[in-house]
């Protein structure tokens, strides 16, 4: 198989030695790093690459592939401060394709010798940490890491403190086996894994380069009590050992373990149970039954097309799951044609992962540069050598504040590693260190803004430096353009570029401005490209802005530390803007909810004078001031689970999320057995056919506003 990405394997035997011994301690250094240390020294892309290779030396010269060789291990030594546990099945790695054609090839290669065609099964391959836990007559007896495929570490006390972690197996006897290893992946989930890096980055600290190195650094703490304080998640997606009746073994007696039985086996005995472990898809079902979360994003099919289609759905919609994914992995259903496929020493035959594009890639910075934000804040941001990052070009990426780049040791001159993950705005990961020229310079914050030539500072026991102009050019722009935002008064057609436009037109000012262009319709259809159309839009987007409750046009108002959740609890205790704006400190710090430094910097923003008379402009010139009436939701859902899937009209993702929380139903992201509803927007997802299988009930967008109103369920 030749790989376009590789260099030519060298025909000379000596020399393809002595690259074989270059690349051999730099694999098996990053293993150590990554598995170990947290801490990898190459992106995973990187690593493939340099894989590739050595696999491809050793596939033209066997003899190099030694039991020394990298190749010959799974996964790190262990080397630990952890007890060491002996998996009773090894736990085996992945071979990874990185095209649809050898995926292609590898299903012919499976398929060959079996009788029957196999069934598929496609999941997301988790980028997370790999766990085995070990259920003895349903009870959790160990959780331990990979290690090195033989040997793991005993983390059983932290994987406990995991919400989606049962101690103990729900269900009838009968479904319970004597003992069984599960296997699975930990994760950080995304949404939490920005907002805990966002912390550490406003605290000074540096932030983890993905949620994977975040989720391990969080499962390896001596201390559970601190893994518990981290919000990680679990999906099984594999079984190791099973022993269906009889007495369990001793899970930690080396010599009690075999490679998985045949279920059908007289010897396990057989219970409802044994049935469930025919398949994969049985077993993923058994696990959704016993209380093991499976993720629901699953294909089961027979047909070679779809699992292409799969393939190529996730991979353009790789952001859309709340775990980080980096492929997908293309399974033989049948347990029985698994045994009949086998393994390698490192890898399953019956199972393969198709290794999505990265979505981080290493590039030149070029050179450092700062922006001035809505609130002032400075952000330092690294120009790099444009470089494509899953389908999207990369000039620019964030490097959040000048602590972040001393403690990352970004210097300009670096080749750096940047990363694209959602819709966060791009990031250095940190510099690629054996690559940095003697030349590269140490960059620090200029003395002050290149927007006003205000002398920039930095409050004490703050990460970030502030231009404390409110006339700061660049600081109107980024506020104008953020309070026709989304999450503030939501005006159409007041983006970037307006905003740029009318300020170097002198159609505004100020924010309040904006409220009187529609006394500028002359002005503004004078603007070039400018029509009738255009204009009327945007007065008419304002026109509706104007009736915005008092959260958003807080949010609106470019306030330190001031988000929608905080508006929304400031707006539903004052109730109007004149009352916010002469409360005290302390009667804004004893709502539940806000605390002082919020509390400091809403008083801070209205004691300065020419804030309190922007916003008495927008009050003159129309602007709401008052908070939205109370909605008499009450606890309807209370003790009711809801997954929302595809595309509603009328609730974007956030918004059905809200509405089922505030009423006090759990929104979900997977479907088990314990789901009650399961609300089915335009192009669902698998979890509709999930939601089919489990018989869970099915609701339309309207049935879902019913539900909301009601809080009963549809018959
Ligand atoms: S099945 C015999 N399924 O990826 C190994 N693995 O790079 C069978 N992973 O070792 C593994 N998501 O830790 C499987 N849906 C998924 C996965 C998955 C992530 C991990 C797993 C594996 C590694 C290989």
């Amino acid at each position: 198989m030749s790989d376009p990405d590789l260099p030519d394997v060298p025909r000379d035997r000596a020399a393809a030695r002595a690259r074989h011994d270059q690349l051999a301690p730099v694999l098996r250094d990053a293993r150590y790093r990554y598995y170990v240390l947290s801490d990898p020294p190459m992106t995973d892309a990187e690593f493939d690459l340099l894989w590739r290779e050595l696999l491809a030396l050793e596939e033209a010269h066997p003899t190099l592939a030694t039991s020394t060789s990298p190749t010959a291990e799974v996964g790190a030594p262990v080397d630990s401060a952890f007890p060491p546990h002996r998996h009773l099945e090894p736990m085996l790695s992945l071979d990874n394709v990185f095209s649809r054609e050898d995926l292609a090839a590898w299903r012919e290669r499976a398929a060959g010798p079996l009788d029957d065609d196999p069934r598929w099964v496609c999941e997301l391959k988790i980028d997370g940490v790999a766990i085995s836990l070990t259920y003895v007559d349903g009870v959790l007896a160990t959780a331990a890491t990979r290690g090195d495929g033989v040997t793991g570490e005993t983390v059983t006390q932290q994987v406990l403190t995991l919400d989606d972690v049962p101690y103990r197996l729900v269900g009838d006897d009968a479904d319970i086996p004597s003992l069984v290893e599960v296997r699975g992946e930990i994760y950080y989930p995304l949404e939490a894994f920005e907002a805990m890096n966002a912390e550490r980055v406003e605290a000074g600290e540096a932030a983890f380069a993905n949620p994977r190195n975040a989720a391990s650094g969080a499962l390896r703490q001596k201390d559970p009590a601190v893994t518990a304080t981290r919000p990680l998640s679990l999906w099984i997606h594999g079984m190791g050992a099973l022993q269906l009746g009889g007495t369990a073994p001793d899970p930690e007696d080396p010599d009690a373990g075999e490679a998985t039985p045949d279920p059908t086996d007289e010897a396990l005995g057989s219970g409802p149970g044994a049935a469930a472990f025919a398949t994969h898809a049985g077993f993923l079902d058994w696990c959704a039954r016993v209380g093991l979360p499976v993720a629901a994003e699953t294909l089961v099919t027979d047909d070679a097309d779809e699992v292409w289609d799969f393939v190529d759905h996730w991979t353009t919609h790789r952001h859309e799951p709340t775990y980080e994914i980096d492929g997908v992995v293309v399974k033989v259903d049948d347990l029985a044609q698994r045994r009949q496929l086998g393994s390698t020493s490192r890898a399953p035959r019956w199972a393969i992962a198709y290794k999505m594009p990265p979505i981080e890639a290493t590039t030149l910075l070029r050179d450092i540069e700062i922006n001035t934000g809505r609130t002032g804040r400075v952000t330092p941001f690294a120009v790099v050598e444009p470089v494509t990052v899953s389908g999207v070009t990369i000039t620019y990426a964030t490097l959040h504040n000048e602590i972040q780049v001393h403690a990352k040791d970004v210097r300009i001159g670096d080749t750096v590693s940047v990363r694209r993950a959602g819709d966060v705005i791009p990031e250095v990961v940190g510099p690629v260190l054996s690559e940095r020229p003697d030349d590269a310079r140490t960059w620090h914050m200029p003395a002050e803004c290149p927007s006003c030539g205000t002398p920039l500072v930095r409050p004490e026991g703050e990460a970030h430096h502030f231009c404390e102009n409110v006339d700061c050019p660049n600081r109107i722009l980024e506020s104008l353009s953020h309070f026709g935002g989304r999450k503030a008064l939501d005006i159409e057609g007041l983006g970037y570029k307006t905003a740029k436009l009318l300020l170097d037109e002198g159609l505004v000012a100020d924010l309040a401005d904006v409220f009187a262009l529609d006394r500028r319709r002359e002005d503004l259809l004078a603007l070039e490209g400018w029509k009738e159309k255009s204009v009327d839009n945007l007065l008419a987007g304002i026109d509706r802005a104007r009736a915005q409750p008092l959260d958003r046009l807080l949010v609106g108002l470019n306030i330190r530390h001031l988000g929608p959740t905080v508006a929304k609890l400031l707006a539903r205790s004052f109730g109007d803007m004149s009352a916010l704006a002469t409360a005290s400190v302390e009667d804004m710090a004893a709502i539940d909810g806000i605390g002082p430094v919020i509390a400091e910097a809403v008083a801070s923003f209205f004691a300065i004078d020419r804030n309190r008379e922007l916003v008495d402009k927008m009050r003159d010139l129309g602007m709401r001031m008052t908070a939205e009436e109370e909605a008499t939701t009450s606890d309807v859902l209370d003790g009711l689970s809801i997954v929302v899937t595809g595309t509603l009209e009328g609730f974007s993702r956030t918004e059905a999320k809200d509405a089922i929380e505030s009423r006090g139903g759990k929104a979900t992201s997977s479907v088990s057995g314990r789901t009650s509803a399961v609300v089915v927007g335009d192009s669902p997802g698998s979890k509709a056919d999930k939601a089919r299988d489990l018989d869970v009930p099915i609701l339309d967008e309207a049935q879902f506003v019913e539900l909301l109103d009601s809080g009963t369920l549809p018959t």
